[in-house]
């Protein structure tokens, strides 16, 4: 069945030191939450900055978000709603809510991102268009192929 989601992705810098510990008990714990009420996504940090996509259904994605917001423990920096991926699926429905490492990141290479960039322009059948949005998109969708290999929350 094809969901009507939400997706949201948003930077925060911690306020208070988060060590690995920390981090695995925050995403096991928001991996269970997130399970009943539908949304899934990852959750990546590093040097004290967190990086989250979310997506699911708008009400609970909201009152997520506002929880999140007034979490005393970061400061929100920036929030994007991100389209949904163009088949209308979930970008990630294995993970309600996975810790992903630098690797997964830095194994995703810019002339990666590029080129399925500018690839997505003629499957389209657009013209390739700098001011496109669709970097993010790509960059999600190079992530959520993470999946098979880690599959798990
Ligand atoms: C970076 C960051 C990401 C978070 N992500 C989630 C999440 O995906 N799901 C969740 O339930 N809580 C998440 N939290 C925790 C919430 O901010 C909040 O503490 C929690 O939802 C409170 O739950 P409660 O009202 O049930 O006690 C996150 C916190 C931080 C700092």
């Amino acid at each position: 069945m094809k969901e009507d989601l939400y997706c949201i992705v948003y930077v925060s810098e911690q306020s208070i030191p988060y060590d690995m510990n920390m981090l695995i008990d925050l995403a096991d714990i928001s991996a269970i939450k997130n399970i009943s009420i539908g949304i899934t996504g990852f959750l990546y940090y590093d040097k004290g900055y967190f990086f989250q996509y979310l997506e699911g259904d708008r009400k609970y994605v909201e009152q997520l978000m506002s929880k999140i917001k007034s979490d005393p423990t970061h400061r929100f920096i920036n929030l994007k709603e991100v389209l949904p991926s163009k088949d209308g699926k979930r970008r990630f429905p294995h993970w309600s809510m996975r810790l992903i490492k630098k690797e997964f990141i830095t194994s995703i290479t810019m002339e990666n991102v590029i080129m399925e960039y500018m690839l997505s322009f003629k499957e389209a059948g657009l013209e390739f268009n700098e001011h496109s949005n669709i970097t993010l998109d790509t960059m999600l969708l190079n992530i959520s192929k993470f999946q098979s290999k880690y599959y798990m929350y």
